[in-house]
This record gives structure tokens, C-alpha cells and sequence, in this order.
């Protein structure tokens, strides 16, 4: 089984953007360890990150297309992006699972970001565990 790890807007800057909120650790320390919380779970992971809405609504429907399960930290695309939300539900009203996940807690955060268009048609949302919220993503889909 694979799984695509798919990555929003600025999220290229972890480690060096705000490491208060985001941590120390970079984009490719994420990919390391969800490539190594993947192979401890027998799955195949695809980790891709992108700056560009379109991209990112592409990817959504290649998971589509190709039944892939998808994890997904929209990054600010999260609060006002319908585009994403429809590809996001194209992907889960197919049977697929889409879970959203965030490094901090948007909950806690600036009022603009305590709103997700995406939650609603996501299987489920981990935010707030850092890195983790990757993981425990990872190893809830990898069950079968
Ligand atoms: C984020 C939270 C968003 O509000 C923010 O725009 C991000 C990162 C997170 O992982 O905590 O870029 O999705």
C-alpha cells in the first residue's frame, strides 16, 4: 500500500519559519520520519510538498484517480481554500481516506486559523503533536 503525504504552502520553511509554532526540524526530517514510521507499518509512502493551490488540487486528484489514501497539511490553504475542500471531498465521497493533519494547534492559534474548510470532508483531522501528527496519521491508515 502506498500513501501520499501531501504538503501546503510555506511548509518548505520548517525549521527555519517561526520554529516556536513549527520546531527546529525540516521539511526533510519530516519526510525522513515518515518514511521510517512507514516502512515500521509496511507501507509505501509518496512525500511531495508544493506552494501552488493548482499542484496541490492535482495531487488530490491523482489520489483519486490512482485510490490512494491520502494525508494532507493544507498548510493556510486550511482556512479559505474551496478548491482543495472539493478536491479533498472528490477523494474521500470515493471511499478513500483523507486525513487532515497540522504540526501546531490551529485551535489555539489566530482566529483566522481556528476555521478549516476542509475538515468537514475529511475522514478525520490530527493537529497539534508536531511531527507526530504525521505519524499517528501514518499508522491509522496503514490499518487494515
Ligand atoms: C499549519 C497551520 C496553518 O494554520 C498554517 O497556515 C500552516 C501550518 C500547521 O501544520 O500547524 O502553514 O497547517
Amino acid at each position: 500500500m502506498e500513501i501520499l503525504v501531501l504538503n501546503g504552502p510555506n511548509l518548505n520553511l520548517l525549521g527555519s519559519r517561526e520554529p516556536d509554532v513549527y520546531g527546529l526540524q525540516s521539511l526533510s526530517d519530516l519526510e525522513k520520519s515518515c518514511r521510517t514510521v512507514g516502512s515500521e507499518c509496511g507501507v509505501e509512502i509518496d512525500f511531495r510538498q508544493t506552494n501552488s493551490e493548482t499542484e496541490l488540487v492535482d495531487w488530490l486528484l491523482y489520489a483519486f484517480e490512482s485510490k490512494k489514501n491520502v494525508i494532507l497539511n493544507p498548510a493556510a490553504f486550511t482556512h479559505y481554500s474551496y478548491s482543495l475542500r472539493d478536491a479533498c471531498s472528490a477523494v474521500t465521497r470515493s471511499g478513500l481516506k483523507l486525513i487532515e493533519v497540522h504540526i501546531s494547534n490551529p485551535h489555539s492559534r489566530e482566529s483566522f486559523r481556528q476555521n478549516s474548510v476542509i475538515s468537514a470532508v475529511a475522514t478525520g483531522v490530527i493537529a497539534g503533536f508536531g511531527f507526530s501528527s504525521y505519524h499517528l496519521a501514518i499508522r491509522q491508515l496503514s490499518e487494515r
